[in-house]
């Protein structure tokens, strides 16, 4: 384990145009066109450098943003950006701050993917991030020909083949093995040539990859599993952790759970960064903080409510049920489990109608306060080991983005918690991250 001062904490920003709160597209200072603004997200990326953020990180499904149409229009959900051709524009316009995507394993193929991350990590000079999902809204099976979202279980399989098909595709070209050498005539060295040959359970990939080893080696992972199999998968393959807790002690416990499976898997746990997801809610008094969340709670539409409840907790139709009635029993579900549970456990422990665990829901990972309130959040999760840093989500933009680097970031790094410049020029060296060999890959997956 590294030692305290050599600890620092790190930061990323969930970016979502309209938003991360349901409603915060309808707030009066939100951009809900800004979208498909590039301009707009070359503004926001510029801030987010500016507070010298590790890294911007765009999440994805490959489909609308929903599992059901109904309320969907009363949502900034119905249209995004394609993630890596977001990304790949905001590499231009931006020098420091590292570019993460989701992809999911479950609607692509490992080939393009490595192809795709690897293109973005040269574009970027070495500045890519790639967050693998299984995919948790079931609507994506219907774009891709399937009637029925695959088994959870099923799904973590899969992405264990395809996470080591990627890396063995990133690994095919050995580091120094493209030489371009006029006088010799080799445009590379065969024997630095190694294609991954792989056959598996759900994969069939000769390789090579027809680009050569990214700037970091492999880009850096990103992670968010927390079911059982999800902290397992994460534990093994993640280097990024997002994660969902809103209590000091879960946290805790997510956090040195995490790093006990990821020492299992023989693994510096230095080396597996866990970033609980925080909403600053900013303002000069924790009152007017309290205000504008309020605010923001009270622009979400009846159906939405519902539908945030329903789609996050499993498969029951809720249409039936009074949202200002109690949670009926809900039954287990092939979506998110790590979800379903925290949902049903809070409404059940705090006596939650629909309507109200629907708004405790949407405020999600809000925390209202002011700068030093938000900053003392910060460094207790960090000094007390339920953070290495944050996934800070904006619950509209750009407005909240601003007031955050303007007014937190000074504090924190007055704290000598946060950088004053990079130090770094690839994200994987901004994060403290060691740069993977290539001959490492042969050792990890092969045992041999
Ligand atoms: C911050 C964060 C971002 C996520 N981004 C995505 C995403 O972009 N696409 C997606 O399908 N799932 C996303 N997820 C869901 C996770 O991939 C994962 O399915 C979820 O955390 C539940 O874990 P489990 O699969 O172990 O039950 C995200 C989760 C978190 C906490």
């Amino acid at each position: 384990m590294t030692t305290e001062t050599a600890r620092r904490l790190t930061l990323g920003a969930l970016i979502q145009g309209s938003g991360g709160h349901i409603a915060g597209w309808r707030h009066p200072d939100a951009r809900p066109d800004g979208q498909l603004d590039f301009a707009f997200h070359a503004d926001l990326a510029r801030t987010l450098e500016r507070g010298r953020f590790d890294a911007l990180f765009v999440a994805d499904v490959v489909a609308v943003w929903g599992h059901q149409l109904d309320s969907l229009s009363r949502t900034g959900r119905a249209e995004h950006f394609e993630p890596l051709t977001l990304l790949a524009a905001l590499a231009l316009v931006t020098d420091h701050i590292g570019l993460a995507a989701t992809a999911t394993t479950t609607y692509n193929h490992p080939f393009h993917i490595a192809r795709k991350f690897a293109s973005l990590d040269h574009i970027s000079q070495g500045r890519a991030g790639w967050n693998v999902v299984t995919s948790v809204v079931p609507l994506e099976a219907a774009n891709f020909g399937h009637d029925n979202h695959l088994e959870h279980e099923l799904r973590y399989r899969r992405a264990d083949e395809f996470v080591q098909v990627v890396k063995a595709l990133w690994d095919s070209f050995d580091d120094d093995a493209v030489v371009r050498d006029k006088a010799t005539g080799r445009y590379y060295e065969p024997t630095g040539l190694q294609p991954p040959h792989h056959e598996g359970e759900h994969f069939t990939v000769r390789g090579p990859l027809n680009i050569s080893r990214p700037p970091q080696g492999h880009p850096v992972v990103f992670q968010a599993g927390s079911s059982e199999t999800g902290r397992e998968f994460a534990a093994r393959h993640g280097e990024v952790l997002f994660t969902t807790q809103h209590e000091l002690g879960a946290a805790q416990e997510f956090y040195a759970d995490i790093k006990a499976r990821a020492a299992g898997y023989g693994r510096d746990p230095a080396h597996v960064l866990v970033w609980p997801g925080l909403t600053p809610i900013v303002a000069a008094t924790e009152a007017d903080a309290r205000h504008r969340l309020a605010e923001l709670q009270d622009l979400i539409h009846d159906d939405v409510a519902r539908r945030l409840v329903q789609d996050n907790i499993g498969d029951l139709d809720l249409s039936d049920y009074p949202l200002d009635g109690p949670l009926p029993d809900i039954p287990d579900s092939n979506r998110s489990k790590s979800r379903r549970d925290l949902l049903v456990k809070l409404a059940h422990d705090e006596k939650l109608t629909i309507r109200q665990l629907a708004g405790r829901y949407a405020a999600g990972t809000s925390v209202a306060g002011t700068p030093e309130q938000i900053a003392d959040r910060i460094e207790t999760w960090f000094h007390e080991r339920a953070a290495d840093g944050f996934n800070i989500s904006f619950p509209y933009l750009p407005g909240p983005a601003e007031d955050f680097v303007d007014h937190v970031v000074p504090l924190l790094q007055r704290r000598g918690l946060l950088r004053t410049e990079y130090e770094g020029s690839t994200l994987r060296e901004n994060l403290g991250l060691p740069r993977p060999a290539a001959a490492e890959r042969h050792l990890q997956e092969t045992g041999r």
